[in-house]
């Protein structure tokens, strides 16, 4: 059983921490908005609006990164970090942070290794660990899904500290990717985001086209979710580094362009993935 100290209690943190308390974790939350501790403690949950550390424990940082427009605005978590640095300063021993919100690759190991390290006074090792483990659960269905996760990743140049935060987690389940570095983990996350607004956007696109010639698109799409070996083989495609050629792949998409622009539909991600494929054609070898 681990002490487990989630900061930001919001719907990951939350459903995070929750979850975190049924597989016998010792699991408190801290919160800026007092009404979200009101609301814990009347779960019989303990909760504060302040960090306190006697070291040893896990935190768990869930608050919010919102997007700037061009990049993730980091000052809310850069703050969140500096205040968990100055508990960790007189707290026994090593304290192990675990970066739950979704950050851009590299934040870990450039920003929040270094902030610990300047507001505790202390050492990367010696005072505080620091592991990446970001949250894939979808907020319709948090509580559920932070419950029955179907993925665990955790990533850190501290063997120790992510296994301990993987042993932490695993009693929930799901397949557990245990990564060398913070960095990868990080970036898991927002490719994983990516790919999936990627899929909803192709077929918003294929959308526009259907509706042009009358054609049902969800219709089609039914289909093509079954027909399709991008669909229905996960490790279909996934190798980078390689142009995509044969017979029909550059034909058909040339045609469905074509097609499209002669019906003065316009298709930004179709060309996208054409000028994509022939980037990868010319690259040296
Ligand atoms: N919502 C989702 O479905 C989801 C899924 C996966 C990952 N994420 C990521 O998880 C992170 C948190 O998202 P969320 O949806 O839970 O946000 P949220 O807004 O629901 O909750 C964040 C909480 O953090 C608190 N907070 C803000 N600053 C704080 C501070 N300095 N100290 C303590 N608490 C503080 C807020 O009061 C709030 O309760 C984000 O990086 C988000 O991208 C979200």
């Amino acid at each position: 059983m681990e002490r487990i100290i989630v900061v930001g209690a919001g719907v990951v943190g939350s459903a995070t921490g929750r979850a975190l308390a049924t597989v016998g974790h010792d699991v408190s939350f801290v919160d800026i908005s007092s009404e979200r501790v009101e609301r814990l403690i009347a779960d019989h949950f303990t909760a504060s609006t302040t960090v306190q550390l006697r070291g040893g424990e896990v935190v768990l940082i869930s608050v919010p990164t919102p997007s700037t427009g061009a990049g993730f605005d980091l000052s809310i978590m850069e703050g969140a970090i500096a205040t968990i640095g100055e508990a960790i300063a007189t707290a026994s021993t090593l304290v192990t942070v675990v970066i739950r919100s979704t950050v851009p690759p590299g934040f870990s190991q450039s920003i929040a290794i270094p902030l610990l390290a300047s507001r505790s006074g202390k050492s990367l090792g010696e005072g505080f660990s620091v592991v990446s483990a970001p949250e894939f659960l979808r907020e319709a269905t948090a509580l559920n899904d932070a419950l029955h996760p179907w993925v665990l990743v955790v990533g850190s140049d501290d063997r120790d500290g992510a296994e301990r935060v993987a042993a932490a987690f695993s009693p929930l389940g799901g397949e557990v990717h245990l990564f060398p570095n913070a960095t990868a983990a990080e970036m898991v996350k927002i490719v994983h985001n990516s790919y999936n607004a990627a899929k909803i956007s192709f077929w918003n696109e294929i959308g526009m086209v259907c509706s042009a010639i009358d054609v049902d698109t969800n219709a089609v799409a039914a289909v093509v979710s079954k027909s399709a070996e991008a669909s229905f083989n996960p490790n279909y495609g996934i190798r980078s580094g390689f142009a995509f050629g044969g017979a029909c792949l550059p034909k058909d998409l040339d045609g469905l362009i074509g097609f499209a622009h002669g019906a003065s539909v316009p298709v930004p991600l179709l060309e996208a993935v054409r000028l994509v494929n022939h980037t990868m054609e010319h690259l040296p070898s």
